[in-house]
């Protein structure tokens, strides 16, 4: 790096600039965010702005039983999705150490519920990655630190794409068919099971679907898997028998002996 007077001034100028946008991000923010995040989400976030792995963060889109997920901005513009475990709940630790045990990654179960609720985090963010890597839709993650995930943002202009459960269907069995696919694929490619799969977790952003939230997913190796996968399967049958379309049974998509 030169060390040249005005190459100097101009780093300075730069940081100086960058560290004005967060402070002015971040002061705006600051007396919504102290309402809803504790002190240590509140730090998380703070330092994801500061390291510049963020540049705004925007209101809550959606908030779920365990999970808030907020729009998000990158210094590059890139629209993100920023899921935010909340760390209150103590029914949490209750439902989730069933996909935690057995799960081969995580040996060591923490003891108090906020390194729980990281590892949880840490779980999306992997699955989510190997669920990538095998080819499969869906958001790609991009950074996690503590109970905070940072993803890729799928619909446009702050807006979420829709449900499957909100979209009409043309041709519902290649719907079906496709999403079949993606679960053999998931299991064969990925060797992970969804574990929640239903039609609020698939999301179709231009005309395809795409799978979310995977926190529960476990590897195939977890001793309930075959449970996990075949209750996914019932719950996407029972959606498309709704729309009347004829559904496989989890003995036949998976050529086991019934
Ligand atoms: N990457 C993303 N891009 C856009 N929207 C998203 C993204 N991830 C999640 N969402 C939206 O936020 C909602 C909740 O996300 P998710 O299902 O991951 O959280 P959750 O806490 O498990 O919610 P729930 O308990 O309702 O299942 C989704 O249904 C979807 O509408
Ligand atoms: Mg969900």
């Amino acid at each position: 790096m030169s060390d040249k007077p005005e190459e100097k001034l101009r780093r300075r100028e730069e940081r100086y600039d960058r560290e004005r946008r967060v402070r002015i991000k971040v002061g705006e923010d600051l007396e919504t965010m102290e309402g809803v995040f504790d002190g240590r989400t509140l730090m998380t976030v703070m330092h994801m702005l500061n390291t510049g792995r963020l540049s705004e963060l925007q209101g809550a889109m959606k908030s779920g039983k365990e999970s808030r997920i907020y729009h998000g901005i990158d210094p590059k513009g890139n629209e993100l999705a920023v899921k935010i475990y909340l760390t209150s709940s103590s029914i949490f630790r209750q439902g989730r150490l069933k996909y935690i045990r057995g799960d081969p990654r995580f040996k060591d179960i923490p003891h108090d519920t906020r390194s729980l609720i990281d590892q949880w985090a840490l779980k999306e963010f992997k699955n989510l990655q190997l669920a990538k890597e095998a080819g499969l839709a869906v958001p790609t993650p991009i950074y996690v630190e503590k109970n905070v995930l940072v993803m890729e943002f799928i619909g446009k202009n702050g807006v979420p794409a829709p449900h499957l459960r909100e979209v009409p269907l043309q041709a519902a069995s290649s719907w079906y068919d496709k999403i079949v696919e993606m679960l053999k694929d998931l299991y064969d490619k990925a060797k992970l099971v969804h574990g929640d799969l239903s039609e609020y977790n698939i999301l179709v952003p231009d005309g395809y679907p795409m799978l979310i939230d995977f926190a529960q997913a476990v590897t195939i190796e977890h001793p309930e898997a075959r449970e996990f996968l075949k209750r996914d399967i019932e719950n996407l049958n029972n959606y498309f028998k709704g729309l009347n379309v004829r559904t496989r049974s989890f003995e036949r998509m998976f050529k086991v002996e019934e």
